[in-house]
Order: structure tokens, then sequence, then C-alpha cells
């Protein structure tokens, strides 16, 4: 019953994640999805029929035999054996069938064929990243997951952090993001178009906003969109550099550039200024304290900002620290 509630999800004012409340289950919009929806609706209207029948039955059984007169015997009955080998029996193949059912779709869902286009996703507090080693793509939790229609896509998952939970109800599929940990799933989506990526695991604060969505597009497209993606991440200057990774790893969950407050401080024309720290002592914001900040975030915590921001230590390398020193300073 979580699906159809989670379908009147409401996204955020703002989001650029396309939307439209359904009362019932959400698109059907990969491969499996139809398969899911009929295990679904044959465990639900089953429990409908069985439900009124019980009911019914009770209703009818309290009115037909209750006690009319005092010292009055309602049930003379000792025992039926063939009405109890029934209401085993019809129920036990009731499950059986549900068995049947649920276990081909979760083999379908869990062994991805072997031509899948492979991605990594990875789950930080607070927004996911998106890998593709075959085509050497990385992309950020803003501009989300871009997958070929019609083609079998695998999703290795992991975590830096927390857990986190990664979902895309469209597509009936869901996997938790565990750290150390890789955990696969895979689709094919049918259709070009736009779904919205949830995480589906309490991590704290920022958990709400750590939506992301699939975008679908056609596989002539999608060979055109990996050509100018290339492209661009060929000609980039270190500032535009450090942009995407300020996206791609997750600092723009945390940090804004327009000066309102998230979780921790905002960038915008901070560099080269002077910042009170917890500890009572001030910092001069420059490329030192940005690189230690970096590599060990709760050596200089600014005050009035708890120390919640994880290491980066052995995740960004020195051309990418430079990068991002470079787009903190485009921010004054
Ligand atoms: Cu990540 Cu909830």
């Amino acid at each position: 019953m979580l699906l159809p509630l989670l379908a009147g999800f409401p996204a955020q004012a703002g989001d650029a994640i396309p939307f439209t409340p359904k009362w019932w289950l959400p698109e059907a919009a990969s491969t499996f999805a139809h398969e899911v929806d009929n295990t679904f609706a044959v465990v639900y209207w089953l429990d409908v029929i069985f439900f009124a029948m019980i009911i019914a039955a009770m209703v009818l059984f309290t009115v037909k035999y209750r006690r009319r007169k005092e010292g009055q015997r309602t049930s003379p009955v000792k025992g039926n054996h063939a009405l109890e080998f029934a209401w085993s029996f019809i129920p036990g193949v009731f499950l059986l069938v549900f068995f049947v059912m649920g276990f081909r779709t979760y083999m379908d869902m869990q062994v991805a064929p072997v031509d899948s286009m492979n991605i990594r996703v990875t789950g930080q507090k607070w927004n996911w990243s998106y890998e593709y080693p075959e085509l050497g793509i990385t992309m950020s939790g803003d501009d989300g997951l871009v997958v070929p229609a019609m083609t079998p896509v695998r999703l290795t998952i992991t975590s830096v952090d927390v857990l986190h939970s990664f979902f895309v109800p469209d597509f009936r599929t869901k996997k938790d993001a565990v750290p150390n940990r890789y955990s696969t799933i895979w689709f094919e989506a049918m259709a070009p178009g736009e779904h919205p990526v949830y995480c589906a695991e309490y991590c704290g604060d920022g958990h709400s906003r750590m939506a992301s969505k699939v975008t679908v597009l056609e596989p002539a497209k999608f060979k055109e969109w990996v050509a100018s993606k290339k492209q661009a991440s060929a000609s980039m200057t270190s500032e535009e550099h450090g942009k995407q990774l300020f996206n791609s790893q997750g600092c723009a969950g945390c940090h804004s550039i327009d000066g309102t407050r998230i979780v921790g401080p905002s960038l915008k024309g901070k560099y080269g200024t002077t910042e009170q720290l917890a500890d009572g002592s001030s910092v001069t914001i420059d490329d030192n304290y940005i690189h230690e900040s970096l590599m060990s975030p709760g050596a200089k915590v600014v005050a009035g900002f708890a120390p919640q921001m994880p290491p980066y230590q052995g995740r960004l390398k020195d051309d990418e620290i430079s990068a991002l020193i470079d787009y903190i300073k485009t921010l004054n």
C-alpha cells in the first residue's frame, strides 16, 4: 500500500522534477513496472474480496445465530473436516500463487541483462552523483541521471556517509545505498521522458531535499548528449570545472552560493574575508583554509554551525581542489 501513498507525495516548490499527482500507482515507465503492478493488483484485490467475504459472513452469523432465549445453545457443531480442509487448502493455493508471481518478478528485477550499460550511483548528504565508467562522464545530483530509452541500465549503488535509498517510483525500483557496500539494480526505461528520484531512507535534515530525476532520451539523442557532455568537459576552464565539482560532489547540498543559509555557511562573497570560529578564534578564508576544510572539515568550524561535513580526503584530487578554490573565488 506504500506505492499508492507515495504517488501522492508532493514535490517541493521550485523543484525541477516533473510531477503529476495521481490517485493510484505512479506512471509505469520501466519494462518490469507492469509486472510489479500486476503482482500488487492480484494480492490487493484478493485481499479486498476476502475482507468483504469475512466481514459479510461475520455480520450474517452474528444476526442469524444470536442467542434468542436465556440458556439456549446456539452452536451444536463439534467439527467439520471437509470445511477445515477447504479453508486451509484454498488460501494455501493463493499463497503459492503470490509466491510464484512475487518470486518471478523479484528474479527479473534482480538479474540485469549481460549487455547492460553500467552507471555508478553515489549517495551522500544530500545529493546523488552519477558516474558513467564506460563513457567517462560524471553527473551531479542537480543534472540528474540521463539514460537511453529501450536500453537495460545497471546501477551500482553505494554511499559515502550514512544509509540512503535510491528510489524511482515510476520504474518500481528502489535500493538502499549502504556505506562500504555496492548493491545493484537495473531497469529498462520504455520511452523518453522525465521521472522523479527520491531518497527513501531518512538520512538527516536534508533528506527530503535529496531529490533528483532520471531523464530518458531516445538512443540517438543519448549519443548526442554523451558527445556534447564530453566536449564540454574537455574545454572547461578551472572555474567551470570547480562549479561542476561543487554540484556533483554534494557541496551545493549544504553551501548556497546566493547567501542563503542551508546546512553550512553560504560561500557567497566569502573568499578573502575573516570568519569567526566556534572556538572564539578567527580565520581568513583563503586557499589554505578551503583546502584544510575539505580535508578535515572538523578542524576549524565556523561559529553557529554544527560540524557535519564529511571529509573529502582521498575523494578529491589536487587539481579538483584547486578548481573548487577557483570557483569559490568567482562567488565574490
Ligand atoms: Cu539520503 Cu534520505
